[in-house]
């Protein structure tokens, strides 16, 4: 499974938030959770083509979550990190301040391997963190302040109303169908005044234009096309490219005040000016070399011939590999409930 192996991850298939729970009545490690035994591991994957997939009935996700794309995982996560010079944006800090008799509470939903969670729980040690995800993927010991746990979050949320401080969505945009439904959900769990966050890679062609006033289906045709295919091979899964419009959505929701939106740039391959430019792109373009391979299932799913599909992800690595100036774009929002 490419981490170590079945773990402590208790499972809450219904999302059941009917009952109460926990040391501090706030609906952790619930009574109405259940460990996962190890030789129930082997349920919640599918394996295809040599590689692990979730099993969860009806779930429109494409990529695999076996090691190599949990490696992947991680190595974006840095990345990331290194882009924006933190694990977050916003107002956090002031959030997750301490509260007498009252522990801070942090969700982050669709958590992978856990890592932003783990990461985070280091720095904010008195607060208490859970992750959830439709597969086990997350690390089997965990610090005292961390928990896992199999949940669906395209469904009602265990947690009470008003008991969430923070809950992180990062990279959620190929797991979760219906964003607003589950911002819905994010707004009753969270408390006035709690801190909504969204991060997402746009699934786009983009210049950096103090570098090259690119244009996309000119200058990089070939890239173009791959996020042609893929976005419309999730569009068949019901799955809209609508990370652009996620601030807007946040916004018309009505329960959400201080939206604030951001584009950061992630050169892609080694055309920067500066070293830690061109270190950041050569990683950031193998990481998206391994995103691009890992589509093959879906696009076979959409019924694109594998010699086509070879073309499409080659002319993509090949374009990464010659054409300067492009960038990915991780557009963050963050904002305050209501
Ligand atoms: C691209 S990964 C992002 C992981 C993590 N948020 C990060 O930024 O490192 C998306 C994750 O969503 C999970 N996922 C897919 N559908 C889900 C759902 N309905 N509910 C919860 N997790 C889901 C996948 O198993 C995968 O681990």
């Amino acid at each position: 499974m490419g981490n170590d192996g079945p773990g402590p991850w208790p499972s809450h298939p219904s999302n059941d938030r009917s009952q109460e729970d926990s040391e501090d009545g706030l609906s952790d490690a619930s009574s109405v959770l259940t460990q996962v035994g190890n030789d129930e591991f082997p349920r919640h994957f599918s394996e295809r083509e040599g590689r692990l997939f979730p099993a969860h009935r009806g779930s429109p996700y494409p990529l695999p979550v076996d090691g190599g794309e949990q490696q992947r995982l991680n190595a974006l996560h840095y990345i990331l990190y290194e882009r924006l010079n933190s694990h977050y944006r916003g107002p956090v800090r002031e959030v997750l301040a301490g509260e007498q008799g009252r522990h801070r509470r942090v969700l982050d939903l669709c958590t992978g391997t856990g890592i932003w969670v783990t990461d985070m729980a280091d720095i904010f040690t008195n607060v208490r963190f859970s992750g959830i995800d439709i597969v086990p993927i997350a690390p089997r010991t965990t610090p005292r302040n961390v928990h896992f746990e199999i949940a669906d979050a395209t469904q009602p949320l265990r947690w009470h109303d008003g008991t969430m401080d923070f809950v992180h969505a990062r990279s959620v945009s190929m797991a979760v169908a219906d964003y607003r439904r589950m911002l819905s959900e994010v707004a009753r769990v969270l408390r006035r005044g709690g801190l909504f966050f969204s991060g997402e890679i746009l699934r786009k062609v983009t210049f950096d234009q103090d570098y090259f006033n690119g244009e996309p289906a000119v200058d990089a045709p070939r890239t173009e096309n791959f996020y042609r295919i893929i976005n419309r091979a999730l569009a068949f899964r019901n799955l809209d490219n609508y990370a652009e419009g996620i601030a807007d959505c946040v916004r018309t929701s009505g329960q959400f005040g201080s939206v604030r939106r951001e584009n950061h740039v992630i050169p892609i391959g080694e055309w920067s000016s500066s070293s830690s430019g061109r270190r950041l792109g050569a990683i950031y373009r193998d990481n998206l070399a391994m995103f691009a391979r890992n589509f093959k299932p879906m696009l076979r799913d959409a019924g694109h011939p594998d010699n086509f599909i070879d073309e499409i992800i080659e002319g993509f690595l090949d374009d990464m590999g010659t054409v300067r100036g492009m960038v990915g774009v991780y557009q963050t929002v963050w904002a305050r409930r209501c």
